[in-house]
């Protein structure tokens, strides 16, 4: 397994014994950018359009289209609504909890996020409380698969079907995930993904549309420039997303390790999955059911409503023995101040609150190894153990 450059010092190394994130650059991207260097060609060209056909060929759809990140890969394809007649200020729902990328780029492709609260065993979307956010002005469901966790997309795609809405996956955690056999990513009318460091594809800075449906393709291709049809035929309001062939050259030497990453991320998770199921009593984390594949973004951990000690004891415990965390997000509409204005209020998605309350997520990525993960364990089993005695 290629080694992360150097992108962290010593000190911080040493400080750090299980870091949060990584990146893999391949030494065919590093040719491939000099020699994109070279030539001068350097915007939207060759490399964008080979990483795009190879994008499309490892998921088995028609199309990919290569974006500025995974915020306008989700933007783009909400914007696409207005090819089938949707109207500014039309209503999308996504889940309470993501990562606020997800509900800002509803909004800025002119639309209204709609709420619905998670599970908090699973993290995504609780398909049954789905059809009460339903209104007339609903055009599409937008299911976060949080952690690379797919959602229950059998019942996400009866509802769409019932109510005649759209599907957009925001897959952007979960490149590689599987569910009942189908490849998440194919299993609605498109699927967006976020290309930023942490994920299991990369180009540093990046995103990227998938789907089957030549219409969404060319709105797509569009609006990612402006608009733009034909020459100078603005015939969309755009956005200004192009990819950059440096970005893309990173993300051709990705999709050539792709499998050998996804495959170094599930040994790492299904061994965390076993180290933790002594904990079991005391934190609920990332588990994979026999139907599904998760593609590991990252370790979710939750403390339980009786644990004999809190979210904050725990992070600060874990950070002190080198252990990077992030918080596990936020319940958007009721604890992100920028969304106050919809009037939501505390309580109105109890388990997206709880999971943010009490919720954090470690790495698991290609470039930590099983003693890291023993190392990790051990931290979490001595915690418990002075918590407990
Ligand atoms: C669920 C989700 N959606 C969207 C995004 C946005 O991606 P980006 O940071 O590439 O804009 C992210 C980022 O990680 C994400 O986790």
């Amino acid at each position: 397994m290629e080694k992360p450059g150097k992108t962290i010092s010593i000190e911080e190394k040493v400080k750090c014994k299980v870091p949060f994130g990584t990146v893999s650059i391949t030494e065919q991207a590093r040719k491939l950018i000099n020699t994109a260097l070279d030539t001068t060609f350097v915007t939207n060209g060759k490399y964008v359009k080979e990483f795009e056909e190879r994008f499309a060929k490892i998921f088995g759809v028609k199309y990919a289209v290569a974006v500025s990140s995974g915020t306008d890969a989700d933007a783009l394809s909400c914007a696409t609504l207005y090819d089938f007649g949707a109207q500014r200020g039309d209503e999308i729902i996504i889940p309470a909890l993501t990562f606020i990328a997800t509900a800002n780029s509803v909004f800025q492709a002119g639309f209204k996020p709609v709420f619905v609260d998670v599970e908090r065993e699973t993290l995504n979307i609780s398909p049954d409380k789905i059809e009460a956010a339903i209104t007339p002005r609903t055009r599409a469901l937008m299911p976060v698969h949080l952690m690379g966790k797919p959602a229950e997309m059998d019942k996400i795609r009866a509802i769409a079907k019932k109510h005649d809405l759209r599907i957009i996956e925001d897959a952007a955690e979960a490149h590689g995930a599987e569910y009942k056999g189908e490849k998440i990513g194919t299993m609605g009318d498109m699927a967006a993904f976020s290309l930023y460091a942490a994920h299991i594809i990369t180009t540093i800075e990046g995103g990227i549309v998938i789907t089957d449906n030549p219409d969404i393709h060319r709105a797509l291709v569009s609006l990612r420039n402006h608009g733009i049809e034909n020459k100078f035929d603005f015939k969309r309001i755009g956005f200004s997303a192009k990819m950059n062939e440096i970005e893309a050259a990173v993300g051709i030497g990705n999709t050539e390790i792709f499998e050998e990453i996804l495959a170094k991320r599930r040994k790492n998770l299904l061994y965390l999955i076993d180290q933790f199921k002594p904990f079991d009593e005391y934190l609920i984390t990332l588990k994979e059911a026999d139907h599904e594949k998760i593609g590991p973004h990252a370790f979710s951990i939750i403390v339980r409503q009786d644990a004999p000690f809190s979210k904050e004891e725990f992070v600060r415990y874990i950070e002190s023995k080198g252990v990077d965390s992030r918080n596990l997000f936020y319940s958007i509409p009721t604890q992100c101040p920028s969304y106050a204005f919809l009037g939501h209020k505390t309580g109105d998605f109890p388990e997206a609150e709880y999971c943010s309350d009490n919720g954090t997520h470690i790495g698991i990525h290609q470039h930590i190894e099983s003693d890291q993960l023993d190392y990790v364990a051990e931290v979490v089993r001595d915690f418990i153990k002075e918590k407990i005695s």
